[in-house]
């Protein structure tokens, strides 16, 4: 019903989008091809600007061509990953109808749509619309088991229903903005704390741990922080722990510790069942 009223959305046409997304392992950038596609079958023109490199975020953006911005992010440590909030502080938004797209696996994921309206206003930007879908947790390629089939055609399907109610808001058709989210029970602060948990688990830097590499670069290359040293095969402090190292290496040697023993707890510590986190469903914010 909705994806064929925007067909029709005669306001949608010819408008211009960009659409800047950050994705370490490709969960976020499967959801913004599907989303890429949409808009394009309204006749809207669509710029892309894949920020996950670290060359991309140090050139300077300008919103000034575009009518509108949609943001693609994994939710890393319950928000956006830090290295996209550092970039969103770098734009002027010149009051700009925006949206966001985040993909996570499977835990909590309130407090990222929370902080990243008020980033967005921060930033003049007029926030219309968010939305949540499943992508299977990056940390199972060390030993967890969240969400691995996600996203699947059902998260296609909502990223469909996304896009016409986005744009609808988009095009002046409906007006309104996001509504409020829920306030976090900790503040900032606790939050950047929360994030260094990564490194209790994940305790051991991406490393080579096999003499079978083509010494590609690779790794060193698509670091979104510039940590990994291809030629040591070892991954320095200022790594984010965001895998792409380990899913892009063609030879499977970078690996950091098995994590499989902590999959219990983590399900304890969110009070949910295995069974529970699969029949998680991909969500609209308006
Ligand atoms: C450092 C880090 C922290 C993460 N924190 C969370 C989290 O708090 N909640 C969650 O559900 N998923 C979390 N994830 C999983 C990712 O959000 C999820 O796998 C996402 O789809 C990855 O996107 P990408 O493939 O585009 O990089 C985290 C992943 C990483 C690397």
């Amino acid at each position: 019903m909705e994806v064929k009223m925007i067909n029709s959305n005669e306001n949608a046409k010819n408008m211009n989008i960009l659409m800047a997304f950050f994705s370490a392992t490709g969960n976020t950038k499967k959801l913004a091809d599907v989303i890429k596609n949409k808009l394009e079958d309204c006749g809207i023109l669509v710029t892309i600007r894949d920020i996950t490199s670290y060359s991309s975020r140090v050139e300077k953006l300008s919103v000034d061509e575009y009518d509108a911005v949609i943001f693609g992010f994994p939710i890393y440590s319950m928000r956006a990953p830090r290295v996209c909030r550092e970039w969103l502080a770098t734009l002027d938004g010149k009051g700009k109808k925006s949206s966001v797209f985040f993909t996570y696996g499977g835990f909590g994921k309130d407090p990222a749509h929370y902080f990243i309206k008020k980033l967005l206003e921060k930033q003049n930007f007029k926030l219309v619309s968010t939305a949540e879908f499943l992508g299977a947790h990056t940390f199972n390629r060390s030993g967890w088991k969240a969400v691995a089939d996600r996203p699947n055609e059902s998260d296609f399907e909502v990223a469909q229903d996304y896009v016409a109610r986005t744009v609808t808001r988009f095009s002046g058709d409906d007006s309104k903005e996001v509504g409020e989210f829920k306030k976090p029970m900790y503040d900032e602060s606790q939050f950047d704390q929360a994030e260094k948990y990564r490194f209790g688990l994940i305790s051991q830097l991406p490393t080579r741990d096999s003499t079978d590499c083509c010494m590609c670069g690779i790794c060193e290359k698509l670091c979104p922080v510039n940590a990994m040293d291809a030629k040591t095969g070892i991954a320095n402090d200022s790594c984010i722990a965001c895998f792409r190292c380990i899913a892009n290496c063609p030879d499977n040697v970078l690996h950091t510790n098995d994590i499989s023993n902590s999959w219990d707890k983590k399900l304890e510590l969110h009070k949910m069942t295995a069974e529970e986190v699969e029949s998680l469903q991909s969500r609209i914010y308006l």
